[in-house]
């Protein structure tokens, strides 16, 4: 496999809405995506879309939300996750296991925030960052 596209930089914090509003008075930041609950990850999301990439903006949903551990070490929010583009997301699986790394859950592809399928690859493995693979979208935004 071959690394692609970053795609974005997850970045948890305690409040979407409230994370939107300092990109958009600070940085003048004007496309930024509405809410798009997903409840099967536990996640709350909005997108600050910029030229070459986009910030998520990840926010708790529900007490069982992966993000709620991160955001109490980490209380005003943190740069989470990044996410990069592959273009076969089974044959990324596999090489990340076949290359001893730790992919998170059951390995099993989920639907993302973009729709398309993910996983997660163990921080331990990239020198700390919480890795993201996912199938590259059909269409670049
Ligand atoms: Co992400």
């Amino acid at each position: 496999m071959k690394i692609g596209r970053l795609n974005h930089v997850g970045v948890a914090v305690p409040s979407v809405d409230e994370a939107a509003e300092v990109y958009r008075t600070m940085f003048g930041a004007t496309d930024i995506s509405e809410i798009k609950d997903l409840p099967e990850q536990g996640v709350r999301v909005r997108f600050v879309h910029l030229e070459n990439s986009e910030i998520e903006l990840i926010e708790p949903l529900g007490e069982a939300s992966p993000i709620v551990k991160f955001l109490e070490k980490h209380p005003k929010g943190g740069q989470h996750h990044v996410c990069f583009e592959v273009e076969d997301i089974i044959k990324a699986r596999d090489a990340m296991r076949e290359k001893g790394a730790t992919v998170l859950g059951t390995g099993e592809p989920r639907i993302g925030a973009h729709g398309v399928p993910v996983i997660f690859v163990h921080p331990k493995d990239f020198n700390g960052v919480l890795v993201e693979l996912m199938a590259k979208p059909e269409l670049s935004h």
